[in-house]
């Protein structure tokens, strides 16, 4: 049964939810430290991360729909028949409306490009934070794109939810402290010895990256959503689709960066400085991308919102021990509207003021 599947007993909704939680919070601290730990000099090209992303995570979709059409009955081809189980995934890649999920694959490559800038110019937990916005932004879609309607406290929850990242906002573009990041040591070396590389950081730069990748991430997953949920398809021929188109958006920027005078070729070029920090960023998001899926087809954005706020939780006390990241009391109070709004939102209809006053009177 396609509806309800289940991963070592549990319904994969949940796993997969689970699992996108602690991935999401896995990704800003090692993508941060990825980009932060060295002068900008030193540091990996962000485009080559963005295309190996899609090149790995289409080359695994590939793998497990050609699998999956194998051991599936109803699509398998009749022995004898000219169309091998390799045929016929080419046939349902290369389907009619394949062209769909261009959209989608064009927003996902600005996001996740966007997503380099912020990261790099914010602290982490107030990029995580601020990245919630996109709760916003995906309620919007989905009122726009798949007609759904919002209840007052959803609505009142989303506004809370503004509040509480525009306090965890102020704090920081305010603060008296140089925008600098001590996340410039390699993990457990004695500090002394390590060579004090210093990234500056631009929060200005990167609350404006934040609020553009709210936007595509909202368009994007409901635009998937509505894709997928309109029609048969495959979701792992989907995500060939998506990542197929993804690759045109993100070989531009690879093809098209200056290349230095003393360029050693295309290969030495795109894997400048790439080294275990920037694999392991990139990974975490090839994870990422196919969890993302899994969660899209088998709850929904909106859920998917709730499970990467709890993120926020795990990745927050990662960086006060990783990057001793100070807790202020906005960060506290901006934090916790986030998690109460993202709780509230997730409320099933009418049970929110019952609730509410319960947690009002005690
Ligand atoms: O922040 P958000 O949840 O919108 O990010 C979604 C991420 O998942 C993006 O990096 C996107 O490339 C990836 N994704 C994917 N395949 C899908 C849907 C999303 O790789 N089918």
């Amino acid at each position: 049964d396609e509806s309800a599947p289940t991963v070592f007993g549990m319904p994969l909704k949940y796993v997969s939810l689970v699992t996108l939680a602690v991935q999401n919070a896995a990704l800003s601290i090692v993508m941060h430290y990825s980009r932060v730990s060295t002068p900008p000099s030193l540091s990996y090209s962000p485009a080559s991360a963005v295309l190996l992303n899609e090149i790995m995570k289409g080359s695994i979709s590939f793998m497990i729909a050609l699998w999956r059409i194998s051991n599936s009955e109803s699509r398998r081809p009749l022995t004898g028949s000219i169309f091998t189980p390799l045929n016929q995934l080419l046939r349902e890649i290369f389907s009619h409306d394949c062209w769909k999920l261009s959209i989608p694959a064009i927003l996902y490559v600005v996001q996740n490009s966007l997503q380099f800038v912020a990261v790099s110019n914010l602290p982490v937990a107030t990029f995580q934070v601020t990245y919630q916005m996109k709760i916003l932004t995906t309620a919007a879609f989905s009122v726009a794109l798949l007609r759904r309607r919002l209840s007052s406290t959803k609505w009142t929850s989303l506004f809370f939810l503004a509040i509480g990242v525009a306090i965890v906002q102020i704090q920081t573009s305010t603060s008296n402290d140089p925008p600098v990041s001590k996340a410039n040591m390699p993990v457990g070396s004695a500090h002394e010895s390590a060579p004090r590389y210093l990234h500056i950081m631009s929060p200005l730069k990167g609350f404006g990256a934040v609020t553009a990748a709210c936007f595509t991430s909202g368009l994007a997953g409901v635009y998937f959503e509505m894709v997928l949920k309109n029609s048969k398809a495959d979701l792992w021929v989907r995500n060939v689709q998506l990542s197929l188109f993804s690759l045109i958006p993100a070989l531009l920027p690879v093809l098209y960066v200056p290349v230095p005078s003393n360029s050693g070729g295309f290969f030495q070029d795109f894997f400048k400085n790439f080294g275990g920090w920037a694999w392991a960023t990139v990974s975490i998001q090839v994870f990422g991308g196919l969890i993302t899926a899994i969660v899209i087809k088998y709850s929904d954005n909106i859920l998917k919102g709730f499970a990467t706020s709890l993120s926020i939780i795990l990745s927050f006390l990662a960086s006060v021990i990783l990057f001793h990241f100070s807790i202020t009391p906005s960060f506290v109070v901006g934090s916790s509207t986030v998690l109460i709004a993202t709780w509230l939102y997730n409320q099933p209809a009418g049970q929110e003021p019952t609730l509410l006053v319960n947690v009002v009177n005690s």
